[in-house]
Order: structure tokens, then C-alpha cells, then sequence
């Protein structure tokens, strides 16, 4: 039977090429999008499901998840994939600007795991990826939010590897540097200049290299790596 896999955040950019990677691996997709209007309008692939809620909303994620199960099957893959960047230097963050990364970056992580961890613990086989980022380890000039939250991601993933191991639940994280995405995209000219100078690589990542990392962590032969962060950074830092 194929594995089902759901990824937050997976209709664009990582997410999307992470679908591609897990599907080539034989899994069944499902994919959310951050409303139910944006999922009705994605064109999905063959096969591929599409889901629609805001994954910093707990009773969304409790109620979508559970529709997901029922329709589909019980989640074995779990990528949580959704992030959002508000960047500001901290002296003129919002409090809606710390709170939305916070929220959607970091509280998505119980969110959406904590619909899924029960079931995979009967089951006794799960897998959890979570994506954090570079800038979690070396901080990024106006990202006091979303480092901070990035770095959040790493101690879930550790804590909750912990509590998985006797589960046969792996638990990882992936921590990508700059790829070639419209959330990179947004990023002004000079500071993308700037970041590629400190990228020994001298180029972003294609998204296709972050999904096969996630695809290998997803895999059943993976099963010895738990708590682990992989860094997919091109160099920028060596962690
Ligand atoms: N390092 C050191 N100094 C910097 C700097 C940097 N990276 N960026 C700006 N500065 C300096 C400027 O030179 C300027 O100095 P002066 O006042 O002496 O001229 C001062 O800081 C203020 O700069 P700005 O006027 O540009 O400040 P701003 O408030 O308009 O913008 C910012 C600041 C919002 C942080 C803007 O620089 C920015 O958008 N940076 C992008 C941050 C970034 O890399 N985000 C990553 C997004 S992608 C991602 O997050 C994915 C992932 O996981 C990797």
C-alpha cells in the first residue's frame, strides 16, 4: 500500500516540488493551500489531493485533518512545510508581524502534528519533517521573527523525536538556505546580492534539491535517523 503523505505549504515552491519528489517515491499526495478558495484554485496534478484551512488555526487543522483520514486514510508522511516571512529590522517589527510568523511558522507545528502523532503511535510507523531554515542557526538581519521561530522548529523536532523513537516515528527537520522561490523572490536585489556573495555555491538552491532531502527522510529506509537537522544550505553556514 502506497504511503500517505500530507505537506502544509505544498502547492508552491518547496512544498510543491517536495509533492513531486514523495510522489516519484511511490506515495499518495495530499497537499494543503492556505484557504479554501486558493485550493479550489489549484490545478492539481493526477492523483494529487488539495486541501484548504490556515494551518495557525488549531480547530481548522483538527477539522481538515480528520475530513483528510476519513476520505483518504491515515497520515504516515507528515511535512510541514507552511512559513510565511514578515522581515523587518525588530525596531520597527508590528506586533502583528512578530505574532503571524510565530503563528504560522512555529504554532503550525503542534497544530498540525498533534492531529496525526496518535494515530501514527498505534500504527507504529510515522514520519515528521519539518522544515525550518539557515537563518534559524545563523540569524538573519531583519528576521528576529522568523529566525526565531526557525530555531523553535529545531527543539520541536528534537523533543518530539525523543518522545516518537519507541514508535517507529522518525522525527527531522531540514534547514534549507536561499532557493529559487517567490518567498527568495521578494527578497530586494541588494540583500539577495549580498546573501549570494556568502554562499560558497554561488547559487540558490532549485527547490527540486530540498524535496529530494525530505524524500529521503520520508522514505521506510530512513528509519535510523531521528532528532537529526539537515542542513541544505549550499555552504552559506556550516553548521
Ligand atoms: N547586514 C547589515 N546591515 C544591513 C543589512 C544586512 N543584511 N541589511 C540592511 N542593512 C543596513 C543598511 O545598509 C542600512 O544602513 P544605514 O542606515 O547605515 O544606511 C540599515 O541597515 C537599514 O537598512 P534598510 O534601510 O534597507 O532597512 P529597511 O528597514 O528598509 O529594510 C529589511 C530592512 C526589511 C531587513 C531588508 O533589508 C530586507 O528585506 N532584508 C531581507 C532579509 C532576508 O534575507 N530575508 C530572507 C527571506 S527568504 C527566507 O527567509 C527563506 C529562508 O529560509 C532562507
Amino acid at each position: 500500500m502506497a504511503r500517505i503523505a500530507l505537506i502544509t505549504g505544498g502547492t508552491t515552491g518547496l512544498g510543491a516540488a517536495t509533492a513531486d519528489a514523495l510522489e516519484a517515491g511511490g506515495c499518495k499526495v495530499i497537499v494543503t493551500a492556505r484557504s479554501p478558495d486558493k485550493a479550489k484554485a489549484y490545478k492539481a496534478p493526477v492523483g494529487r489531493a488539495c486541501y484548504g484551512w490556515d494551518v495557525s488555526d488549531f480547530s481548522a487543522c483538527s477539522d481538515s485533518i480528520a475530513a483528510i483520514e476519513d476520505e483518504i486514510g491515515p497520515i504516515d508522511i507528515l511535512v510541514n512545510n507552511a512559513g510565511v516571512t514578515a522581515d523587518s529590522m525588530l525596531h520597527k517589527m508590528s506586533p502583528e508581524q512578530w505574532q503571524s510568523v510565530l503563528r504560522v511558522d512555529l504554532d503550525s507545528m503542534f497544530n498540525t502534528t498533534r492531529q496525526v502523532i496518535s494515530g501514527m503511535r498505534e500504527r507504529g510507523f510515522g514520519r515528521i519533517i519539518n522544515i525550518s531554515s539557515v537563518n534559524a542557526l545563523k540569524g538573519q538581519f531583519g528576521q528576529t521573527n522568523y529566525s526565531a521561530a526557525k530555531a523553535g522548529v529545531i527543539g520541536f523536532t528534537k523533543a518530539l523525536a525523543l518522545e516518537s523513537a519507541r514508535k517507529g516515528i522518525t522525527v527531522n527537520a531540514i534547514a534549507p538556505g536561499y532557493a529559487d522561490t517567490a518567498m527568495v523572490a521578494a527578497v530586494p536585489d541588494d540583500v539577495m546580492k549580498s546573501v549570494l556573495e556568502g554562499v560558497p555555491l554561488g547559487r540558490l538552491a532549485e527547490p527540486s534539491e530540498i524535496a529530494r532531502c525530505v524524500a529521503f527522510l520520508a522514505s521506510d529506509q530512513s528509519g535510523f535517523i531521528t532528532g537529526s537537522t539537515l542542513h541544505v544550505n549550499g555552504g552559506l553556514y556550516l553548521a
